[in-house]
């Protein structure tokens, strides 16, 4: 809702009332209505002041509303009817102003913030765009770049951004409800005329056609199948091309499109799973708000190669003190000096300092007695892992955490080489681990709630988006990645090639294709997992077992090109060729191909055509049916852990929701039919077998993606 009161007199202030983020619902744009109502009737009142409670302006329209059934007066009458209103109305920011919230600020005739607001148009990260006139106005008063620029990237700006934007016309660090009630007062009676920004010409550069295609251009290249972001291009043009009112309609065509794709519901879904996360719970019921973390102020970090460098970036950019362990001085100071540059680079870039004096380095591992917390980011070999958590457990003080970066290993074996067992978790970060936003943290059947929290708060604190999930080999990400590689691998040996494989996946929106992505990721990562495994048989070209291993059906194609010294981009060589080992632009190889011929040729394998369709059905169906397991057996607690994990971890597209929430929009049915069918035609491809739990969803209705946890309570009760 919205209070309406008379302040000094003259001034009617009106002020949204909608906690945590005074979100416009219909009893907010209702209460709005209702005020300037009042305002504009009582003769006393000579200006307007707009505001929110509990110093947030708006965070926009009510996203849960999205998708139900419309009720209250709608916004854009609602931002007309105040900027034709006959006396002026300020927009008194404090907080944020977002989407539809800032759509209200620029229907007011002033907008006054404090120094530290923030305001934008996010719009397009919902799968929307500002569709309450934010297309047709912004352009108005900043000019086509800025707007295209804020619109189409929905990122918020500071206040002082703002100003030199001439998006606000003034910024204050004081009480900001007061300065807007003085200005009010100052400006009532003043003509209104040249504050109504739907009135203004949109003033657009000279070679505006060049501009548009420019950023449309740019925008296709990085929405990965997105259509919001081009919607957003299509309004401004139309607001740089077009008289207001034409603009408007416009706007309203692209917003009706937008809203029936289907990409709005995953990205709406996406919001809310985010949010979902931190709401963490552990099979022994401990949860998020019962479980308390303790503070961590020095961190230490061990083994200072890939990963290490990145988390000691990530740790001191935050402010924290970091230890940085290696095992010997080379190692050290090729280290710190990557770590400085790191720290420099993007010190510059956010302008401020960089935080080269948090760390210490050192080649001893006594120097971590007195730290809070360890993260361990040593060479992927339990033996030696277990050998450092013996050694941190007799050094460190009582009551440090000790993590690992493991991208699968056991964290409860190497809990067990501690004396305090409860204190250990698995911190899963990605690589660059300084720019990647995900961190899997991980507990094991000893790692106490204490210790969860803890991990999870770090995470917080250092800027990532933080997932709690059991342990098991993989842990969430890399165990569905499993059955995602493997398809790829039989498709090859099918009769598709990588460059086929990878651009259907591309097409589907991943970043990266899965063969460009191992390349990058070096093919001898998982080669080393393997031979740990004893999966890989050295020198086996021919014969029933190279195809087969503990009675599954296995692809060598890996181990093979990992046995000529093709590890990928590093090697200059992969499933594509580089120009030189380290260049990151694969072209298709010619000898791979040879080799894939005389590979299927040596095995009597039959190349067939292979379709876009079945190539998404067989890696995607079976990823998403390993999610399904993971949901099954209680490693994450709910769908949206698992799709949170594959938009940041993994370059899932966003809009698509993520694997779990994708399933939903293929059709549960239809996912457990095509499952079927390929587990028929591979019956030696046991990832291929639907799962319970799926046939189980099937057999109740495909209930909606929300209802799931109810039946994995019941599923999990019945084991
Ligand atoms: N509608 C409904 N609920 C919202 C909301 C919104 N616009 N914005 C935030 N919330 C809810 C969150 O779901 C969360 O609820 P729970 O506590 O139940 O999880 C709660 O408010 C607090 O949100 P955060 O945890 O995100 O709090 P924060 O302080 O970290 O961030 C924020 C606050 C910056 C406003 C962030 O929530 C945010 O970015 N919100 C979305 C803003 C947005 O995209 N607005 C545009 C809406 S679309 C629109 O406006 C289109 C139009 O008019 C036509
Ligand atoms: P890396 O090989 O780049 O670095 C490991 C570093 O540990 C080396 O610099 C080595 O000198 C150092 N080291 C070895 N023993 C040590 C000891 N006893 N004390 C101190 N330092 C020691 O390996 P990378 O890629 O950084 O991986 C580290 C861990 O992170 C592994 O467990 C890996 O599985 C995991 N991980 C790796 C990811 C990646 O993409 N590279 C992603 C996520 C996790």
């Amino acid at each position: 809702m919205a209070q309406y009161t008379r302040v000094s007199g003259s001034v009617g202030l009106i002020t949204l009332q909608s906690p945590p983020v005074n979100a416009l619902s219909a009893a907010v744009r209702q209460g709005i209505v209702d005020s300037m109502q009042r305002a504009l009737s009582e003769p006393e009142v000579k200006s307007v002041v707009i505001c929110g409670q509990n110093g947030i302006f708006s965070g926009g329209a009510d996203i849960k509303e999205f998708g139900g059934q419309m009720s209250g007066p709608p916004l854009i009458p609602m931002i007309h009817a105040i900027e034709a209103a006959s006396k002026p109305v300020v927009a008194a920011i404090e907080g944020i102003a977002l989407g539809g919230g800032l759509e209200l600020a620029l229907g007011c005739h002033y907008r006054i913030a404090h120094s530290k607001a923030r305001v934008g148009l996010p719009e397009v990260t919902l799968g929307l765009l500002p569709g309450a006139g934010g297309s047709q106005r912004l352009p108005r008063l900043i000019g086509v770049p800025a707007a295209l620029d804020l619109i189409t990237t929905g990122r918020y700006v500071t206040a002082a951004e703002a100003l030199k934007f001439g998006l606000v016309d003034q910024i204050t660090d004081h009480n900001t409800v007061n300065v807007a009630v003085k200005f009010a007062q100052r400006v009532a009676g003043q003509p209104l005329d040249a504050r109504r920004i739907s009135t203004y010409p949109c003033l657009c550069p000279p070679d505006v056609d060049v501009l548009f295609e420019e950023v449309m251009q740019r925008v296709r290249r990085t929405a990965r199948g997105a259509i919001a972001p081009i919607a957003c291009v299509q309004a401004v043009r139309a607001a740089a091309t077009l008289p207001y009112n034409q603009g408007m309609e416009r706007e309203r065509e692209l917003m009706a499109t937008l809203f029936t794709s289907g990409q709005t519901r995953a990205l709406q879904y996406f919001f809310f799973a985010q949010r979902a996360v931190g709401r963490w719970s552990m099979p022994s019921g401990a949860r998020w708000d019962t479980s308390k973390p303790r503070p961590v102020h020095k961190a230490a970090v061990i083994g200072l190669g890939t990963m290490g460098r990145g988390i000691t970036v990530a740790l001191a950019q935050a402010g924290f003190s970091v230890v940085a362990v290696e095992t010997q001085e080379k190692q050290l100071m090729e280290a710190k000096q990557a770590i400085s540059g790191m720290l420099e680079r993007g010190a510059k870039r956010r302008g401020v300092a960089p935080a080269l004096d948090k760390i210490n380095y050192g080649c001893n591992i006594q120097s971590v007695a007195d730290v809070d917390l360890v993260i361990e980011a040593v060479f992927e070999d339990m033996a030696l892992k277990k050998k450092v958590f013996q050694q941190l457990s007799a050094v460190c003080k009582a009551g440090t955490f000790l993590c690992s970066n493991t991208s699968g290993l056991d964290i409860d074996q190497l809990a067990c080489q501690t004396r305090n067992p409860e204190l250990v978790v698995g911190m899963h970060f990605f690589a660059p681990a300084h720019v990647m936003k995900l961190l899997e943290v991980v507990y094991g059947p000893k790692s106490s709630p204490l210790a969860v929290a803890t991990a999870m708060q770090l995470g917080k604190k250092i800027g990532k988006v933080s997932v709690a999930v059991g342990n098991c080999r993989g842990f969430v990400g890399n165990r569905m990645l499993k059955p995602y590689l493997e398809q790829a691998l039989f498709l090859l040996e099918e009769g598709a090639t990588p460059e086929f494989v990878d651009q259907v996946l591309e097409e589907f929106g991943f970043a990266m294709g899965v063969f460009r992505m191992s390349d990058l990721s070096g093919l001898d990562v998982g080669w080393k997992v393997r031979m740990a495994d004893g999966l890989v048989v050295p020198n086996s070209t021919t014969g029933q077992a190279t195809r087969l291993r503990q009675g599954r059906r296995y692809s060598p194609l890996g181990d093979l090109l990992c046995e000529q010294g093709r590890f990928g981009q590093k090697t200059g060589r992969g499933w594509y060729q580089y120009n030189k080992p380290g260049s990151q632009v694969a072209k298709p190889d010619p000898w791979l191909h040879s080799f894939l011929d005389e590979y299927r040729a040596r095995h009597t394998l039959v190349a067939r055509r292979i379709d876009h369709q079945e190539v998404l059905e067989r890696c995607l169906y079976s990823m998403i049916n390993e999610g399904f397991r993971i949901l099954e057996d209680g490693i994450a607690a709910g769908p949206e852990d698992i799709d949170i994990i594959y938009v940041f971890g993994y370059s899932w597209p966003r809009h698509r929701g993520g694997p779990m929430f994708y399933a939903t929009t293929v059709g549960l049915n239809k996912v457990l039919e095509r499952l079927e069918h390929y587990h028929q035609a591979h019956p030696d491809v046991p990832s291929l077998q639907p799962c319970d739990l799926l046939r189980k969803l099937v057999a109740s209705g495909s209930p909606p993606i929300q209802k799931w946890r109810e039946v994995i309570k019941k599923v999990r009760s019945q084991l």
